[in-house]
């Protein structure tokens, strides 16, 4: 149906009506029992608050719908009035994403959505996505079981699910993704709906890789898993000169291919500042999940090729008390509050089948021995094992889920904060972290094919549709065409034309 055409009076009254329209839209979304934040309201400035202070963002209204319904009237208003819709799960965003990535954004809170429904009998779990991992974690563990997922409490299942979920779990279990087994959730039309293998299965396709660039997930249906018996985080250092270190990453590339490498091996390589110019601190960080006897074993491949350790702990636990050292404060996140970082950080995943050349590694530790030395920011780099032998990550078909990246070895986070951790943020560390990752891609072969994680999204990556969906872009794209053609869903760096 064409619009139909204005009567000419209505001309007339346009610039009355641009006028009055912010207070149109604050009475037309000014909802019974739901909470609202409007600009200039106290508690706007806290209620819009991102986790990266780096980002000041300033969204039309940020609402706490506590109904499936509420919230998808919240979607039909903002689709009415042109607005893009953000839904904020634990705000965790690298980029504010949570509160649109952009000014202007109408912001569906999820806080009230945290019932958490578990059936051990099916070893499923309805969780809605106003939770946080930490809360997940121990509702989960109240009976038995667990979730792949990551380390950090305070992040909310709605944006980690949406883009994948790492933990050190995640080569025996997959990414949180890899357990979804249905979503409900809202479309951008204000349809409820809801997605899974047999129902809507292309859209149950984009939504695990590409979930936010099309709905408002609800809950999310996952399967869980019985908690290893026992699990050991283990923790190695070394203190290497740029030469031992470039060599120490290869050592572990080659070690993670070995066959017998088991599943129950989780782990990364953290990379810290030395206590010279010209060295750099290289940790071996993970957790083990098999037999507690098999761990030096599994280990000692690796520690045979390498130079002597300066220092090593072991702390062994159940699982609950793994994902709670792990985590570093408390798992309760309605027990204290969460805290605020300035910062920029980037991810690379390499290609299995093209480890990281000499070239490429001694440019990384280089960058990190010298510039990283003197860099006036903190800064920590993880390089995390996605690949390796028997990895469940990379046993998923490529095509099964739009999460594209199943054949990378490792997903390195490059991540740096302002000193004291508060604006404003140094240019030097944008600086710092584009010429690390520019050191590892420039001396790589052409065509190195190489990726980003949509979970350390960054505002200032150029070919982000190539590096976060990859082959799958395209038809990502003709889905939101058909879903989304108004954008209600966009943002900066997600699935548009
Ligand atoms: C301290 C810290 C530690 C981290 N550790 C890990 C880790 O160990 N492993 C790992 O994989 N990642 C990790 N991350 C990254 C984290 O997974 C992402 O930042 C994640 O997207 C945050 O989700 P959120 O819900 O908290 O964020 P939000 O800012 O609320 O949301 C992120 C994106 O998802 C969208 N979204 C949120 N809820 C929904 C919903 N219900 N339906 C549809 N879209 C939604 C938002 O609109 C936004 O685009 C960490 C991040 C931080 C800050
Ligand atoms: C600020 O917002 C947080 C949630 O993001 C909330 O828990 C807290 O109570 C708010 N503080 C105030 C003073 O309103
Ligand atoms: C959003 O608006 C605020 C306040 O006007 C401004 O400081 C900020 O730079 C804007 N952000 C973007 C991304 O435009
Ligand atoms: C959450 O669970 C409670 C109790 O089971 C129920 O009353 C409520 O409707 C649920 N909330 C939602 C949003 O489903
Ligand atoms: C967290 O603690 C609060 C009380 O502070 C309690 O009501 C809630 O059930 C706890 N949550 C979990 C997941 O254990
Ligand atoms: C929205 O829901 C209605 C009624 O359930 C259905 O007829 C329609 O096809 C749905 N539209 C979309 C885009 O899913
Ligand atoms: C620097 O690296 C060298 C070579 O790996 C090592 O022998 C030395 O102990 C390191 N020095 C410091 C202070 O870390
Ligand atoms: C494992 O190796 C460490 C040294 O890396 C040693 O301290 C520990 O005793 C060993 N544990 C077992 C069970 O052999
Ligand atoms: C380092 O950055 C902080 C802000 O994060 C700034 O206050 C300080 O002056 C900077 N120092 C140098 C040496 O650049």
């Amino acid at each position: 149906m064409s619009p139909r055409r204005p009567a000419p009076w209505t001309l007339l009254l346009l610039s009355f009506a641009t006028f009055s329209a912010a207070s149109d839209l604050r009475s037309e979304l000014t909802l019974p029992g739901v909470s609202s934040f409007f600009p200039g309201d106290p508690g706007y400035a806290n209620a819009t608050r991102a986790f990266n202070l780096r980002f000041t963002l300033e969204p039309v209204a940020v609402l706490y719908p506590e109904t499936v319904h509420e919230l998808a009237n919240i979607v039909k208003i903002g689709k009415a009035n042109h607005l893009r819709v953000s839904a904020r799960s634990g705000g965790h965003s690298y980029v504010a994403n949570g509160l649109g990535g952009e000014n202007g954004s109408l912001v569906i809170d999820m806080a009230k959505f945290t019932n958490i429904t578990v059936n051990p009998s099916t070893r499923t779990a309805v969780i809605e996505t106003g939770n946080r991992l930490g809360d997940i974690a121990l509702a989960l563990n109240d009976y038995g079981l667990a979730l792949p997922h990551g380390t950090c409490p305070y992040v909310g299942v709605g944006g980690h699910a949406s883009y994948g979920g790492y933990g050190f779990t995640s080569r025996m279990w997959g990414l949180t993704l890899d357990n979804i087994l249905s979503i409900n959730l809202v479309l951008a039309n204000g349809n409820i709906t809801k997605a899974s293998k047999d129902i809507n299965p292309d859209l149950f396709w984009a939504l695990r890789g590409a979930g936010p660039s099309f709905g408002i997930a609800t809950s999310i249906e996952f399967s869980v898993f019985p908690s290893p018996a026992s699990v050991i985080v283990f923790q190695y250092n070394w203190h290497l000169d740029v030469e031992k270190a470039a060599t120490a990453l290869d050592t572990f590339q080659k070690f993670v291919v070995q066959p017998s490498l088991p599943p129950e091996f989780g782990a990364e390589i953290v990379l810290t500042r030395g206590a010279i110019a010209g060295n750099v601190s290289f940790g071996l960080t993970g957790a083990w999940h098999g037999d507690p006897s098999l761990l030096n074993s599994t280990v000692a491949p690796f520690l045979a090729a390498m130079p002597p350790l300066n220092a090593v702990t072991f702390t062994g636990g159940n699982w609950i008390d793994s994902v709670n050292f792990l985590a570093g404060s408390t798992l309760n996140t309605s027990s204290a509050p969460d805290y605020t970082d300035t910062f920029y950080a980037k991810s690379l995943m390499t290609p299995e089948a093209s480890p990281m050349n000499e070239a490429a590694r001694t440019a990384f530790m280089n960058g990190l021995a010298y510039e990283g030395f003197t860099s006036n920011t903190s800064w920590f780099f993880q390089v995390e094992l996605y690949g390796g032998a028997n990895s469940k990550i990379n046993s998923v078909p490529t095509d099964a889920t739009a999460f594209v990246h199943r054949s990378s070895m490792f997903t390195i986070q490059f991540y740096a904060s302002s000193f004291n951790n508060a604006p404003p943020y140094p240019d030097a560390g944008f600086k710092f972290l584009d010429d690390l990752v520019g050191g590892i891609t420039s001396n790589s072969p052409k065509g190195w094919d190489y990726g980003a994680y949509t979970n350390y999204m960054e505002d200032k990556l150029v070919d982000y549709k190539q590096r976060y969906y990859g082959s799958h872009y395209p038809r990502l794209l003709a889905l939101k065409r058909k879903l989304d053609p108004t954008g209600v869903f966009d943002f900066p760096v997600g699935i548009d034309d």
